[in-house]
């Protein structure tokens, strides 16, 4: 088992992110810890964007691992682990969603989940990486957000403290099962948002009509245009 062994609960935290490096640096931490918070009330997400999650309502969690052993350019796997793990855990429970590049969990267009990953890299190596992931589950107000949850999915109410075992029993199902596949990426790329459909897209150059045809080795979306593929990470494209 990879990750859970250990896990640290908490009421109240600005950011569990933050809470783990912190951690790490104070006094060190067994890889696998889970950090959980009930109230996670600066949340980070990506692109440095706020989390919002209402007290009580969510998964806000973080996994601190220092034993992935992978080299930099091979650091998307850990991106494409975790987005699967939480895309089959809600398969378990009934809900189907796709991940929109690079991670982010959503439901008919609407996020449920994401995902922001810390690596530590040391010379070529990732050294060790703090996993944040929220996942919506109870909470039914977005405040205008393209926004959904499991609630608002399923009409079930979850009780969060039951309901995380099973959440990391399928991350870490997920993890060892594909973590040295060779099909990870065709893995990947079958839950993919949008993966050959036609959508609106802007980059440097402008607004176009592209289709999502896959992932390159380094984890960049590549994109069919009019006139070539192209590849992008992730601040140099929009989804529209
Ligand atoms: C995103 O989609 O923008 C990423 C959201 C990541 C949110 C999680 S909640 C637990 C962990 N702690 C944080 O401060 N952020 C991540």
């Amino acid at each position: 088992m990879r990750f859970g062994r250990k896990l640290i609960h908490l009421e109240s935290v600005d950011s569990t992110n933050n809470y783990v490096a912190n951690l790490v640096k104070d006094h060190g931490l067994a890889s696998g810890t889970v950090i959980m918070a009930d109230d996670q009330f600066d949340g980070k997400g990506q692109r440095e964007a706020d989390w919002l999650s209402t007290a009580g309502m969510n998964l806000t969690l973080s996994i601190y691992l220092d034993d992935v052993n992978l080299s930099v350019d091979r650091q998307f796997r850990i991106t494409q682990l975790i987005a699967l793990g939480i895309h089959e855990f809600l398969t378990t429970q009934g809900i189907d969603s796709s991940i929109k590049w690079p991670n982010d969990i959503l439901v008919n267009g609407l996020k449920i989940g994401g995902v922001l990953i810390e690596n530590h890299i040391v010379g070529k190596q990732i050294k060790s990486t703090i996993i944040g992931i929220g996942l919506n589950v109870n909470q039914t107000e977005f405040d205008g957000l393209l926004a959904t949850s499991m609630l608002s999915e399923t009409g079930k109410t979850y009780l969060l403290s039951e309901f995380y075992f099973s959440f990391i029993h399928t991350m870490n199902d997920v993890w060892e099962r594909l973590c040295n596949s060779s099909t990870l990426d065709e893995v990947y790329l079958n839950s993919l948002y949008r993966m050959n459909q036609k959508a609106r897209y802007s980059d440097v150059l402008g607004e176009f009509i592209g289709e999502i045809c896959g992932i390159s080795s380094d984890g960049r979306l590549r994109i069919k245009k009019d006139n070539g593929i192209s590849e992008y990470s992730l601040k140099e494209v929009k989804f529209y």
